[in-house]
């Protein structure tokens, strides 16, 4: 019993109107110390709703979500919060960096919500990733001063700085242009495979999900295949 994370029958519906919407249908997953793991799908089989929920962003309608040995699912909204700022990392398809900060400043802002407390670790930390994101000419830059590709690794940067238990990424490459998206991929890799980084990425792209070394396909709220990569 030493996986990082661990879904036991979730399901998750949404009520619009009087209509019910079951977008998960108990989902079991189970994901180790170390794995990349792309997860695929048609739009609208539940992949980012799930996302959501091993994040602490959404409660599930039942089931258990465990994260580090953490049942997420029988905390308090205070102590989900609490939980994920300690152990999850998030990247969106949008950056969603703030506007009138630096990359430095985006940076920062991570760290001390995060409030560790331990600048010279933290330093060495933060050193290791700008080089191996390679944003360490760019931390004077305002997002919009940035190109979409190093926005992005401005956002990998803020996921990972403070060592997650496990990046959560929806859609990372999804604004980006074929180039930057292999770079951006290349760097979850790097991540990945030089510090150990868990990361569970959601794309649409077969190339992008071929990245990682376990691939899930979902349809209709469950996951139909679970399978590895035989080039990684
Ligand atoms: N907040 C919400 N309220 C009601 N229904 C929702 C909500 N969010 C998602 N859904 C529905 O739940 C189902 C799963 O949505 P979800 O966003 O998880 O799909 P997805 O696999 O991420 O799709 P995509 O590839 O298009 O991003 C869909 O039928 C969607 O319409
Ligand atoms: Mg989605």
């Amino acid at each position: 019993m030493d996986e990082i994370l661990l879904t036991e029958n979730l399901t998750m519906t949404y009520r619009v109107g009087k209509v019910d919407v079951h977008a998960l249908r108990g989902l079991n997953l189970s994901v180790n110390p170390g794995e990349f793991v792309s997860i695929m799908g048609p739009s609208g089989c539940g992949k980012s709703t799930l996302l959501h929920i091993l994040g602490g962003l959404l409660q599930p309608t039942s089931g258990r979500v465990i994260i580090g040995g953490e049942d997420l699912t029988t905390l308090s909204d205070a102590e989900r919060t609490d939980l994920r700022r300690r152990k999850i990392g998030f990247v969106f398809q949008r950056f969603n960096l703030f506007p009138t900060l630096s990359a430095e400043g985006n940076l920062k802002i991570a760290e001390h919500i995060h409030g560790k407390g331990k600048p010279s670790r933290d330093n060495r930390m933060r050193l290791e990733v700008l080089k191996l994101l390679q944003l360490e000419n760019k931390m004077r830059h305002k997002p919009l001063e940035l190109s979409g590709g190093e926005q992005q690794r401005v956002a990998i940067a803020r996921a990972v700085i403070n060592r997650p238990a496990i990046i959560l990424a929806d859609e990372p490459t999804g604004n980006l242009d074929s180039e930057n998206s292999k770079i951006v991929l290349d760097m979850l890799s790097r991540l990945n495979r030089e510090l150990g980084q868990t990361i569970v990425m959601i794309t649409h792209n077969p190339e992008a999900a071929a990245v990682a070394r376990r691939t899930i396909e979902m349809r209709d709220g469950t996951i139909v295949k679970d399978y590895l990569n035989a080039s990684n």
